[in-house]
């Protein structure tokens, strides 16, 4: 390898390593988890997370790169040859080029939307011309009542209605059917007849069809009168579907939900009105494309590096000017004096250990960390392979983390739920982050950009932003099959590039078509999620283990800057091993049914979603190919 492809600072480095890990998971990812399981709740599991798998696997990851840099290779088979001389460690390091490869199509996407929509940002386009309809499309503030209350009350509801032969609101013994449920242990005051109250409190209501058209009159609410009224859109003394509707999807029918929709061609042709068809989309996601392609194959410190110095900075300028515009909100609307940022940040930051015994929580906390930090695809293993023997790694690796957690719980936590909570309420945005990530930051922002003086300028400003966080990590993604394809192959860098820009076209055509059939979540799953837990322990155990305890304790302690604590031997010896292997049993269990065996899947979407698996899979049988037939690659490992 020629001297050039090297970091040309420690600065560079730093940004270069920072701009991998601060990504789209953090203003995306980080503030939708945080807001759907419980703020405070969240960032404990969070940071124990961080201390226990997110920092001693950042630590191995560096080291093992610098250790295989040395040698020349640049790419995890090479990489993990090095660890393990057998003939397998190759193939279980051509995983370290398929799931960044598989990452990047996903990921640049999605990033293509940043791009798209600080234009749009700029332009206006999504915005409403209206300003008294789009105050109607804010949701009705509903606190207390949480959609789950409204949606067991509209079962119940439903279910009284359609049993309740006499129309008088109660359910006697003979007209109660439900064989699985005794009558005399719902009736709980014995006398005779059941309430909605009552048939709530005992009701299986996952088996009652909500979608019934019955109306949820004032004796059966249970929320407060005033939120009733709210409700009550039309004021005719009765809750109809739409009516419920609005709380428990509170933005479906918001114009920027339509307005995203349309853009990514999820939409019904012939109800769309913004978009006709997905030319914007996949003119965009090309130029992204292009865009990752040109850096890269100008090469590590004359690409990647020089991209990290400009957009890095840019970032955190854009971000700190958004905080601040956040936090001068306050109380948008003094007659919901609940409805402020402050709310929201108190939200965030007040412990809640309750939560702690929620094996979810604990799961969506440590992907999150997986995710955030880059751990696991084997970019971070390869960009780390750039870096002389002679540098530190533990010092420069804790500098990127803390960086990127600063961007994550500081930066990533200020703007997205204090502005909406600001603008919605507490309720709403709890609501509208469990609907996924992408709500948060396309739908509900759009609709505060468009209320806020200046908002194309902060629109324009919060989408460059997510845009700067996508491009720097999406470079890292790419470089480990340029790097691979250059090493294996002895071919140019700018040849390699091209490669990956056209495996990425190809990749992701099916993604952009198919995006309504679900084809983009498998990727998000069984690579963003899955993936990157099965690569950490691949790792982790030739490190640790294969390669040996020792061995593993004197390469990360070689040329450190500070000291690591002796207890970090054992957590990667063994906690992390550990609690890597709990997690994939857990993700497992918890997903068996819906994601494993589709249990719920739409029958349209299933082939799409095996078409997506199978592909996954072609993609990861394909680099192994590619190690085995890497002739001159063999030369390089001997060498
Ligand atoms: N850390 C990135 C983010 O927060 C996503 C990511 C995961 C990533 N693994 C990666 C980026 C590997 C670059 C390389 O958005």
């Amino acid at each position: 390898m020629s001297e050039h492809d090297r970091w040309a600072s420690r600065m560079g480095l730093v940004l270069a390593m920072a701009g991998n890990a601060v990504g789209l998971g953090n203003f995306l990812r980080f503030p939708r988890l945080a807001a759907q399981y419980g703020g405070g709740a969240f960032l404990i599991p969070y940071l124990i997370a961080l201390v226990l798998l997110g920092i001693p696997l950042m630590w191995v990851e560096w080291t093992v790169g610098r250790y295989g840099g040395q040698f020349g290779n640049r790419s995890a088979p090479g990489i993990f040859a090095r660890l393990w001389q057998s003939n397998w460690s190759k193939y279980l390091g051509s995983l370290g080029i398929a799931l960044p490869l598989l990452f990047t199509v996903f990921y640049t996407y999605i990033e293509s939307w940043t791009l798209a929509y600080a234009c749009f940002s700029c332009t206006g386009s999504y915005m409403e011309k209206d300003p008294e309809r789009a105050r109607r499309e804010i949701p009705v503030a509903i606190e207390g009542v949480t959609p789950e209350d409204l949606q067991a009350m509209w079962a119940v509801q439903t279910l009284i209605a359609q049993s309740d032969a006499n129309q008088d609101g109660q359910l006697s013994r003979a007209e109660w059917t439900d064989p699985n449920r005794p009558f005399e242990q719902l009736d709980t005051d014995a006398d005779g007849v059941l309430t909605a109250s009552e048939v709530r409190a005992g009701a299986a209501l996952e088996k009652v069809d909500v979608a019934g058209s019955f109306l949820l009159s004032r004796s059966a609410w249970t929320g407060t009168g005033e939120a009733f009224e709210l409700l009550d859109v039309n004021a005719d003394g009765q809750l109809d579907e739409s009516e419920v509707q609005r709380v428990m999807k509170p933005l479906a029918g918001a114009h920027t939900n339509r307005f995203l929709q349309d853009y990514q061609g999820v939409s019904e042709p012939e109800q769309r009105t913004y978009f006709h068809s997905l030319g914007w989309a996949i003119g965009f996601w090309v130029v992204t494309v292009l865009i990752n392609t040109w850096v890269i194959s100008r090469g590590i410190s004359g690409g990647i590096e020089r991209l990290a110095k400009v957009a890095m900075p840019l970032l955190f300028v854009f971000a700190f000017i958004l905080a601040i515009r956040v936090l001068t909100l306050g109380t948008p609307d003094p007659n919901y004096p609940d409805h402020s940022v402050w709310v929201g940040l108190n939200y965030i930051w007040e412990p809640n250990f309750a939560a702690l015994t929620d094996f979810d929580v604990w799961l969506a906390a440590a992907g999150q960390i997986f995710f955030t930090l880059s751990i696991g695809t084997g970019a971070i293993l390869c960009y780390a392979s750039y870096i002389r023997p002679q540098d530190d790694c533990i010092l420069t690796g804790l500098t990127t983390s803390a960086t990127n957690e600063f961007a994550e719980v500081v930066l990533g936590a200020t703007i997205a739920i204090p502005i909406a909570v600001a603008t919605f309420g507490l309720a709403n945005t709890r609501v509208i982050a469990g609907q996924g990530s992408f709500d948060l930051a396309f739908v509900a922002m759009p609709i505060i950009f468009e209320q806020m003086p200046a908002g194309r300028l902060f629109g324009a400003l919060w989408f460059a932003l997510l845009f700067f966080a996508g491009v720097t990590s999406s470079v890292a993604l790419c470089q480990p099959l340029v790097a691979f394809l250059q090493e294996a192959f002895l071919i140019s860098r700018r040849r390699a590039a091209l490669c990956c820009g056209a495996a990425m076209i190809v990749l992701g055509l099916p993604m952009v078509l198919w995006l309504k059939a679900g084809y983009l979540d498998q990727y998000d799953f069984w690579v963003g999620t899955f993936g990157l837990v099965i690569f950490s322990l691949v790792e982790v155990l030739l490190f640790a283990w294969v390669f040996g305890g020792e061995n593993m304790w004197q390469e990360i302690r070689r040329n450190a800057d500070i000291q690591v604590p002796r207890v970090f031997y054992y957590v990667i010896r063994y906690v992390v091993p550990l609690v890597l292997i709990w997690l994939l049993a857990g993700w497992c269990c918890q997903n068996f049914h819906a994601v494993i065996l589709l249990k719920g899947a739409k029958p349209e979407t299933v082939p799409y979603i095996w078409l997506s698996r199978a592909t996954i899979l072609a993609v990861i049988v394909a680099t192994a190919v590619l190690v085995a037939v890497g002739r001159r690659w063999k030369r390089s490992l001997s060498a």
